[in-house]
């Protein structure tokens, strides 16, 4: 997730955003909180995306007090104009990323909203943003969410292995299904793994080597993007795989093999 604001304000802004020609499908998720800054953040970073995302969940203190996230859901309209803008202007998809909200009737009211402007999927979190990620997901709301809606829906919320996101497609017929903390453990989660394999990790090893022989990122003029594109590529290769991985194998086993 990146802020719209400060993304379309200035080349500072966009700093943290890297990307290279390897990196696709690609969707970028902004918070925003008017349709003028997430239309203006879509069009610069239009060609370097596939897809943009507009994030109607976070339920953050900071998130919620600045009008982004999860302040979103309760507001349809303002959502609607949101997407219409970013439809308007330009021609890559745009999707909403939402919360299941308190009641069934308003959660169906900002889809058909959204789908009003031309939303091109919703992904939808079983919890309404009061409840902690330690609560069960209601997949009742979301196969409500896939009977009514006319464009593709992904499901999301408390997927940690394949067996759960199958029973969640299975149950609320969406789409797709979406896993977070679930796949921060186990990238390997919808191939079917419970752990992920070694294999998988060294593979990912060879592909980020060969990605940082093959780094190339929107050409910068100003030196400060400049020193920031050189900081991304050292911090890349010095990636500690073990730690990305959960520690589920050791720095020192991976060195040794
Ligand atoms: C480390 C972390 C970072 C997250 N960042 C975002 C984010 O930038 N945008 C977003 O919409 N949701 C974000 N989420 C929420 C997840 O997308 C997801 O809705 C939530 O974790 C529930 O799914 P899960 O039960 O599979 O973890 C994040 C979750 C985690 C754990």
């Amino acid at each position: 997730m990146m802020l719209a604001d400060v993304f379309r304000a200035s080349e500072f802004g966009r700093e943290d955003f890297t990307t290279n020609e390897r990196d696709t499908p690609l969707v970028l998720q902004f918070a925003a909180n008017n349709y003028k800054d997430f239309s203006e953040a879509a069009e610069i970073v239009a060609p370097y995306v596939d897809g943009l995302d507009l994030n109607c969940g976070c339920p953050q203190k900071w998130a919620i007090k600045e009008g982004y996230g999860s302040y979103l859901l309760d507001k349809p309209e303002k959502v609607a104009d949101m997407v219409r803008a970013v439809k308007n202007r330009v021609n890559i998809p745009c999707s909403i990323k939402i919360r299941k909200l308190n009641n069934p009737s308003d959660t169906i009211e900002l889809v058909r909203r959204a789908e009003a402007a031309n939303v091109d999927w919703i992904t939808i979190h079983g919890r309404t943003k009061k409840q902690s990620s330690s609560e069960p997901v209601d997949m009742d709301i979301i196969k409500l969410v896939k009977q009514v809606a006319t464009v593709p829906v992904i499901a999301n919320g408390g997927v940690f292995t394949f067996e759960q996101a199958s029973l969640l497609s299975q149950y609320t017929g969406v789409d797709a299904v979406m896993s977070a903390r679930g796949l921060l453990q186990n990238p390997a989660l919808f191939s079917g793994y419970d752990v992920t394999p070694l294999q998988c990790i060294k593979k990912f090893g060879i592909y980020q080597t060969k990605t940082i022989k093959s780094w190339s990122l929107p050409a910068s003029k100003s030196s400060s993007s400049r020193v920031h594109q050189e900081k991304a590529k050292k911090e890349f290769q010095t990636w500690n795989i073990a730690a990305l991985f959960g520690g589920l194998v050791s720095g020192s086993y991976l060195r040794d093999k």
